[in-house]
């Protein structure tokens, strides 16, 4: 069987679904890989080294895709909507795509993809079960994309981050305000405090308070009895109440912040606006604000995507894709991802796939199978 690697067409997106380690891995288990010239290059991977790990290099996107069984890919295929080339036109008729596929913002795509007996998996739907941790993609890209918000944010920030005490004065500890705890959030919280920086944080869900404290960070939260607890460790909408106290607890605490990253997601809506131009006006001039929440809606009252935008002097950074930004770590982790999500369905004999539909990772993440749309998520259009 032959897996194909495209290189990733869309805007903002440096990552790479396969590294060569990956590759070697892939062909160890006996498979045939083929890698489309440059598809490793804006994440520091030449073609070489996919050369040198087995793969053989295709000279276009044609080329990678006319015979491969198993497609992999960091962003969904491109469609004649999104411009540029016809990816998904390309696949060939029956074979299998894993990728982040955002079943919910293309879900009419899938019919196609059913109709032409392909099988996608989305891995974005991996579900957060102990097994599963080493495949889970979220976790991974957010990580990273919760230290690059930090570094970003110090880049733009004209003052230092830890306190300084020179011969010339002493220069004041940054104070960082971490909105949403989760994976990102606490990557954030421990950039900040290695960088020196005074770190507080909050969440909607109280079980991250012990998270936060044991990273040296304050956790500050509105005064109301009220759990943000959702369905598998995900934040569910809150009550009006609860979002009036959290506004006054936000007005309090934002006056005295230099940089906020807000990164409050909840699953299949659009994310909380936390931060708005009152708060925003309240901060210093010089502050920095970083929305990483910005593609899913945004948490900043005026954060625009692939911009930074400046409000009464402060900066909002709205970066698409900071995942993207670090992109041979967050390829060398999600490439790590699928061939966690791959091997076990892997029959080393044969160099064939045999998927094991009993086993949640499988049947948890496909989109598609047999010719048919098979996900909840698909059936039930709307509320996903
Ligand atoms: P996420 O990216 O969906 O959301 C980020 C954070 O924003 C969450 O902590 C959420 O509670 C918070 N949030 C949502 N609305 C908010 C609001 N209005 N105000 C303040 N904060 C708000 O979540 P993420 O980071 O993907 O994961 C959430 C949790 O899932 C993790 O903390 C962890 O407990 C669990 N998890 C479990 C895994 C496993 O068992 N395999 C793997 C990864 C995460």
């Amino acid at each position: 069987m032959k897996i194909g690697i495209p290189k990733e067409r869309r805007e903002y997106e440096k990552r790479v679904a396969a590294v060569p380690d990956t590759v070697r891995k892939y062909i160890g288990l006996g498979f045939d890989v083929t890698v489309e010239t440059g598809a490793g290059e804006m994440a520091g991977f030449p073609d070489e080294e996919y050369r040198e790990a087995g793969a053989v290099i295709a000279a276009d996107a044609t080329e990678t895709l006319k015979d491969a069984d198993l497609v992999l890919k960091v962003q969904r295929p491109m469609t004649p909507e999104d411009g540029g080339i016809n990816e998904a036109a390309l696949l060939k008729d029956g074979a299998v795509l894993v990728a982040m596929l955002q079943p919910t913002r293309d879900a009419d795509a899938f019919a196609d993809y059913a109709r032409r007996n392909i099988t996608c998996f989305a891995m974005e739907l991996m579900p957060r079960i102990t097994r599963a941790q080493s495949m889970d993609v979220l976790s991974s890209q957010s990580n990273l994309a919760g230290y690059r918000a930090v570094i970003e944010a110090a880049y733009e920030f004209n003052r230092g981050m830890p306190m300084m005490m020179t011969a010339a004065g002493t220069v004041a500890p940054a104070r960082v305000f971490v909105f949403g705890a989760g994976v990102a959030g606490l990557q954030a919280i421990a950039t900040a405090k290695r960088l020196g920086a005074v770190v507080s944080a909050t969440d909607v869900r109280p079980a991250v308070k012990e998270q936060v404290e044991s990273l040296a960070a304050k956790f500050i939260a509105p005064d109301i009895e009220e759990s943000g607890e959702g369905e598998g460790g995900y934040a569910r909408e809150m009550s009006d109440e609860y979002k009036r106290r959290q506004a006054e607890m936000i007005s309090e605490t934002m006056k005295k912040q230099d940089i906020a990253i807000t990164t409050a997601l909840i699953p299949g809506r659009r994310a909380p606006v936390l931060i708005t131009r009152e708060h925003i006006a309240s901060m210093r001039p010089g502050s920095v604000i970083v929305d990483l929440a910005v593609e899913q809606g945004g948490n900043v009252e005026g954060s625009e995507i692939g911009k930074i935008v400046e409000v009464d002097g402060v900066k909002i950074i709205g970066h698409a894709n900071m995942a993207s930004r670090i992109a041979t770590d967050a390829s060398a982790l999600y490439a790590k991802n699928l061939l966690n999500f791959l091997t076990p369905q892997m029959d080393k004999e044969t160099g064939t796939l045999k998927w094991n539909w009993d086993d949640e990772t499988v049947s948890g993440t496909a989109l598609t199978r047999d010719g048919a749309v098979v996900h909840p998520i698909l059936k039930n259009k709307g509320e996903g």
